[in-house]
């Protein structure tokens, strides 16, 4: 069971990334031709909600059942940089940008009809993208 998360954990983040990334580039397109907010924009969105959504879901799985997470959680891990990195800094910082790609669809969502959806989902996605590039384990992903 681990392995399979592992590699699905591992897989479903290049459409983490591909799909933010698109919903980004896309709301700042509208953004900046200041054309309107629609559904058709927000279902554009759910490309970088969906699959960050299904990763947390798999992340938290694998948090509990990974030799790197929960349990080894202690004092001294603390001290080790890459144990740190995936013990904490990775889930924590992947848990806030999910929670701000989530707030960013929500308030776009109600901003249907006008400028501003482009605008929130540019800043909530671009924030969260940046807190995702920023703690993904680059020392193993991708390549194994
Ligand atoms: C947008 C969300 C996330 C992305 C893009 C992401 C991405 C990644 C990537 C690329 C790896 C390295 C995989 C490899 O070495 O093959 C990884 C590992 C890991 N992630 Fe995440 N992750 C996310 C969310 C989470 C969350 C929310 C948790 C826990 C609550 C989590 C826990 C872990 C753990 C424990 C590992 C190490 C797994 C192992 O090799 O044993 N991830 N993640």
């Amino acid at each position: 069971m681990y392995t399979g998360l592992q590699h699905a954990h591992s897989a479903l983040a290049y459409l983490v990334l591909i799909g933010v990334a698109i919903s980004l580039l896309a709301a700042s397109a509208g953004l900046f031709g200041g054309s309107t907010f629609t559904d058709k924009n927000r279902k554009l969105s759910l490309l970088g909600l969906i699959p960050t959504h299904l990763q947390w879901v798999l992340g938290l799985i694998l948090y509990f059942v990974s030799p790197l997470g929960m349990s080894n959680a202690s004092g001294d891990a603390m001290k080790d940089a890459t144990s740190r990195l995936y013990f904490l800094e990775h889930p924590l910082m992947m848990v806030l940008a999910v929670v701000l790609i989530t707030i960013g669809y929500s308030k776009a969502k109600r901003q249907m009809g006008t400028t501003s959806g482009f605008k929130t989902i540019a800043i909530f996605y671009g924030l969260g993208l940046l807190l995702i590039l920023s703690r993904i384990p680059w020392i193993s992903w991708p390549g194994n």
